[in-house]
């Protein structure tokens, strides 16, 4: 492959370089993680954003229509005829006023980037798109994740659609129990190997490393940074529909912390490459469920410190963790995780931005969720973190009423219906089952269904009093 682009080690103090085509994914040297590095001298960098609207016009190549390759100049490592896309990334960055005044901003000010729109339902499809192809690059022929269900999804579609000789199959490991019905459906039915383990996401994430390493088999979770490379352009895609006007802040929910990682090496290479002046400042959400990062960063004040990061300040956390046996445990079920594999590439990004992290509760997250229904959008509770997030920060003052702000709707509605459904349930207990016996006690925003007797006069009736 060429050496116009390679991996390299994050860790300010190694730098070490790795092959474009290697698949290990962890620096040979200290363990840490890679970046994908480009030599930016010798490339040909478009002068200014502007550049990518020519590509609007070419629509019927598949390689300009999708939201992801088309700025495939600002992730230049795969060459053209090696790309695999399924038109991922035709996504909405939609002005949503019904947010604004939620979160109490002025109207104008809030974005929501709708990343449901993805052939998946979510915004995985950006980076699979990018690793997959990858993956082809070097030849694999079985790609494997640990998924709370989205991951999974994306990766099973991308292996489906792919073709090739042989076609890639996809190993999937899933914590039993711990995904939405909506996710796993998609894992069986585009046919990927489905193996549910007993345990949790932190489990699973730990077994399919072994695995893969043990059986060469191609690993896609966002440790991968070439997963990272194609969540970049979930940042183009807002700064395209904002005119290329650079907003104050960007607001996404933090699972594995894989897009906040990867949002601050978008931001930071335009910068470096004089496509913007100024980065926006990210904020990223936890649930309170698991809420890994928030204790680390906010409560504990871990820095990267120009990646001389207090190491023993967050093995002492993780250890403290495990001796209470203490899970992750969330309804967003997305985002339940306590392990989140890219933080040392999240400090690295919120030092860079200037980022602030914040959680929310369940109950936070699907109020939040039902206001933005309310606008015309439908999410999964994890992706309703970054509103539930706003309304904090604007409360706190940090976020200012007339500030520019995009949050990221990761996901469909769609992914998880029984969450939605038990939110605006008028049986009580539907409601308990789900979401009260999780500590969700009310629902502000509820939308009942209203019951009928099957006649006509009482139909007529209902409808004359509530529409
Ligand atoms: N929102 C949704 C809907 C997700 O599915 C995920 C992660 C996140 C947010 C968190 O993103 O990891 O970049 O911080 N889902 C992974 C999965 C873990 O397996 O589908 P992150």
């Amino acid at each position: 492959m060429s050496d116009l682009s390679f991996q390299r080690c994050i860790n300010p103090a190694c730098r070490a370089t790795v092959d474009l085509a290697d698949t290990s994914f962890r620096c040979p040297k200290c363990g840490g993680l890679l970046d994908v590095a480009y030599d930016w001298d010798r490339l040909p960098v478009p002068k200014s954003l502007k550049h990518f609207e020519s590509k609007w016009a070419n629509r019927s190549d598949p390689l300009d229509f999708s939201g992801v390759w088309r700025f495939r100049e600002l992730f230049p490592f795969a060459p053209d005829a090696k790309v695999m896309t399924v038109g991922e990334g035709q996504t909405l960055c939609q002005r949503a006023d019904t947010v604004a005044a939620y979160v109490g901003m002025n109207p104008g000010t809030v974005y929501l980037e709708y990343e449901g729109m993805n052939p998946s339902g979510s915004f995985k499809d950006n980076g699979m798109t990018a690793a997959f192809t990858h993956a082809r690059m070097t030849g694999a022929t079985r790609a494997a994740c640990a998924s709370t269900g989205n991951t999974s999804a994306s990766l099973a579609i991308y292996c489906a659609a792919g073709g090739g000789s042989p076609p890639m199959r996809a190993v999937i490991f899933i914590g039993s129990g711990k995904i939405s019905y909506g996710k796993l459906s998609q894992a069986l039915e585009h046919g990927a190997l489905t193996v549910q383990i007993a345990g949790d996401f932190d489990d699973a994430l730990r077994q399919v490393q072994d695995v893969s390493r043990q059986l060469g088999i191609y690993l896609v979770n966002s440790v991968n940074p070439f997963r990272l490379e194609g969540q970049k352009t979930i940042m183009f895609r807002i700064l395209e529909a904002l005119r290329w006007r650079v907003p104050d802040w960007i607001v996404v929910p933090g699972g594995n912390l894989g897009n906040v990682s990867s949002f601050g090496k978008a931001f930071t290479e335009l910068k470096e490459l004089g496509l913007i002046d100024r980065t926006p400042r990210l904020a990223v959400v936890n649930a309170a469920g698991a809420d890994t990062f928030y204790q680390l960063y906010d409560r504990h004040g871990l820095r990267w410190n120009a990646g001389e990061f207090d190491k023993a300040k967050y093995d002492a956390y993780m250890s403290a963790m495990d001796a209470a046996n203490r899970r992750a445990d969330t309804l967003a079920s997305a985002i339940e995780i306590n392990r989140p594999v890219n933080l040392p590439k999240a400090l690295r990004a919120l030092e860079r931005c200037g980022g602030v992290v914040r959680e929310a509760t369940d109950q936070e997250m699907l109020d939040a969720k039902a206001k933005i229904g309310a606008g015309g959008l439908g999410c999964e509770p994890a992706s309703a973190a970054s509103v539930a997030g706003l309304l904090k920060l604007v409360k706190e003052g940090v976020i200012a009423k007339s500030d520019t702000v995009a949050c990221v709707l990761t996901g469909h509605v769609l992914k998880d219906p029984d969450a939605t459904v038990a939110y605006h349930t008028a049986d009580p207990a539907v409601f308990e089952a789900k979401l009260g016996k999780r500590g969700v006690k009310r629902a502000m925003f509820a939308n009942r269904a209203v019951q009928v007797p099957n006649q006509l006069s009482e139909i007529v009736k209902a409808i004359e009093l509530y529409a």
